[in-house]
């Protein structure tokens, strides 16, 4: 595919197919993806790539939880909106007033992990430096771009990370690694409501400065 093309048919995907995605796919995308940049090199972040029997323990753990209305609390912390800039505010706003009909759909669909049928949990060391969450997150969207560019869809949420002492115990993550992010796979559910959710981008020029 185009490199633009892939770009341009990126989207987050909240509803899934049951369609699986092929391992050796996703270990191709992971590994193209390892050519991102980083710090020094220093390449910082581990991948825990979950599938099969134990993404159904971990998809259902996490809809008890969810039942439970047991509270995120995430390893990276959640900043309350109201501290985010007018500017960060505003766009919030303005998507969340989009969601239209389909948010009623979300949170179904979320506490299902989006019937995603790969997660890829992106880990960095505890005490990392800043600097390694801008490495990881270029890491993370040459994994997105990848997915797109062979046909797969992909969602990156906070919703996969929001229970991570859950995850130690179902997954092989160790006490001494933060979960940053998680990146649902697997093949756009096209009759989903949950799906026709849009997001636009702020005009060029409010977010670029050029000086001559
Ligand atoms: C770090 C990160 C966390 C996110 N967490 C969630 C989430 O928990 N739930 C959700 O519905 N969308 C989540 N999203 C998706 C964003 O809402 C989405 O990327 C944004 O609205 C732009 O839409 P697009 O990805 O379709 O272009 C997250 C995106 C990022 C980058």
């Amino acid at each position: 595919m185009e490199f633009k093309q892939a770009l341009q048919n990126r989207h987050s995907v909240r509803m899934f197919t049951n369609q699986a995605v092929d391992l050796d796919t996703i270990r191709e995308i992971i590994r193209e993806a390892q050519l991102a940049p980083s710090w020094v090199n220093s390449q910082p972040y581990h991948v825990y790539l979950v599938v099969g029997e134990a993404l159904e323990r971990v998809r259902n753990e996490q809809y008890q939880l969810e039942q439970k209305g047991t509270k995120g609390q995430s390893d990276v912390p959640v900043m309350p909106r109201t501290e985010w800039t007018v500017q960060a505010q505003q766009n919030m706003a303005e998507w969340t007033k989009g969601l239209g009909e389909a948010a009623r759909e979300m949170r179904p669909a979320a506490a299902k992990l989006y019937n995603a049928q790969a997660v890829i949990y992106l880990t960095l060391p505890k005490e990392y430096s800043p600097w390694s969450l801008y490495d990881l997150g270029a890491f993370g969207n040459n994994i997105i771009l990848g997915a797109s560019d062979r046909g797969l869809s992909s969602m990156t949420a906070y919703q996969f990370v929001k229970y991570p002492k859950m995850l130690r115990q179902q997954l092989p993550i160790p006490d001494n690694e933060d979960i940053i992010i998680g990146i649902g796979l697997g093949y756009r559910d096209a009759t989903a409501l949950v799906n026709q959710i849009t997001a636009s981008r702020m005009p060029l020029d409010k977010i670029l400065t050029i000086d001559k």
